[in-house]
């Protein structure tokens, strides 16, 4: 983009394509941000590096050491704050480190953290690891049966959603949760990593604090680590970078190039996998075996209204539950699968299929049922050869049934 015309009148997705991209020099240059490696950052002389020290202890973002990250940072820093139209981005090595920084940021010795049961479950390990031995109080609920309101206490400091939740997708009313949490000096984090930042916006809808695991759709192609927590405001901001700081978060700039690069591509990436996505959940949704189908997109699922009110589209994972299979046959079904990959990430070009655990399941109020299911992520292949696939998988597994 050259200079002179006003990012503020662009389209997002222009935006993301040129958000960070550096600046001509003697004429020529490349489209993207150069890696710009480096532990050590070099100082004119003492008064500039002074210069700098004072400058990031007053909460500006420069670098005087690598671990702050230069230009390739910072591009990805700024075009992920556009992307959530947050404050500020901090950048850390994985989805759960992004979490984890949240949550030991935000909460001290005593205090209590609601968090919705659908929660992505590693976060309860940094619960039962760290923050029970901080004195850390963190209870789990479910914002479909629980009243809100009458679990807030005053000692309350977190209330911490994900929307649509892990597995089983139950999309949260989150103007009316955050609006209760708010009103109650509750700060409200969310995790959007199923939506890529690109068709949910917490931060418009309530929410103060936006986590991802990049690793996924930001990433969009399975060779990439990492977590990002955008937050609202200078205040949130201070606490985070505090914390940030203090626990030594980095990540590498050729991994912050890789984010940077699978960013440009999000939309049309995602936009593929909801078609497809789409597709095999009405596939899934007429096969005689299948109880369920869990993809807010469908207008059957109990999330549909929500979905359709707060989201601009819908991602590619979908979750099936058998009707009456044996934990075995649900094992058959994936091991049948000739193009879906058996793998417990997601938001890769490719699909993916994995068996949910059922403790998993169990975790989540809203899961009722005692069949197994399977989570399928659908890529980007045609999805008449992923349905072709499924169709035989299912017959593998019907014929394993019956033996
Ligand atoms: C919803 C969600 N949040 C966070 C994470 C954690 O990300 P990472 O694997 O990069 O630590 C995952 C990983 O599967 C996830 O599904």
């Amino acid at each position: 983009m050259s200079e002179g015309k006003s990012a503020k009148k662009l389209g997002a997705g222009t935006r993301l394509l040129h958000a960070g991209a550096p600046a001509l020099r003697d004429g020529s240059g490349p489209v993207n941000v150069p890696v710009v490696r480096t532990s050590t950052v070099r100082f004119e002389n003492t008064a500039a590096h002074a210069d700098y020290h004072h400058r990031r202890t007053a909460g500006e973002r420069v670098a005087s050491y690598g671990r702050h990250g230069l230009d390739t940072h910072r591009a990805l820093e700024d075009a992920v704050t556009g992307l959530e139209g947050g404050h500020r981005a901090f950048l850390t090595p994985s989805g759960l480190s992004a979490i984890t920084l949240v949550l030991l940021a935000l909460l001290s010795p005593g205090d209590h953290a609601l968090v919705a049961d659908g929660v992505y479950a590693p976060l309860r390990r940094v619960d039962s690891t760290l923050l029970q031995r901080l004195g850390i109080k963190v209870e789990y609920f479910s914002p479909a049966h629980d009243d809100l309101t009458s679990r807030i206490r005053p000692n309350t400091r977190l209330l911490y959603l994900e929307s649509p939740s892990s597995l089983l997708y139950e999309v949260l009313d989150l103007p009316a949760l955050s609006a209760i949490a708010r009103d109650r000096g509750v700060t409200v984090a969310t995790d959007n990593t199923w939506s890529g930042g690109w068709f949910y916006k917490p931060l418009a809808l309530g929410a103060n604090i936006s986590i991802q695991a990049a690793t996924k759709y930001i990433s969009g192609h399975s060779d990439l680590m990492q977590g990002i927590v955008v937050v609202d405001s200078p205040a949130l901001a201070a606490k985070l970078s505090t914390a940030y700081e203090a626990l030594g978060l980095t990540i590498g700039a050729d991994d912050a190039y890789l984010a940077l690069r699978g960013l440009r591509t999000l939309p049309v990436r995602l936009a593929q996998h909801q078609r497809h996505a789409t597709a095999v959940a009405e596939f899934l949704q007429q096969q005689p075996q299948v109880a369920r189908v869990f993809y807010p997109a469908l207008p059957s699922d109990p999330g549909h209204a929500l979905w359709k009110r707060d989201f601009s589209g819908a991602s590619g994972l979908v979750t099936f539950a058998f009707r009456h299979a044996t934990p075995a046959a649900a094992d058959a079904f994936v091991d049948a699968l000739a193009l879906f990959g058996i793998g417990a990430s997601w938001g890769g070009y490719e699909s993916l299929a994995l068996a949910a655990q059922p403790e998993r399941l169990r975790e989540h109020r809203q899961w009722t049922g005692d069949a197994p299911a399977v989570r399928l992520h659908i890529g980007l292949e045609d999805p008449a050869d992923l349905i072709a696939d499924l169709s035989q998988a299912f017959a593998a597994a019907a014929a394993k049934a019956q033996r």
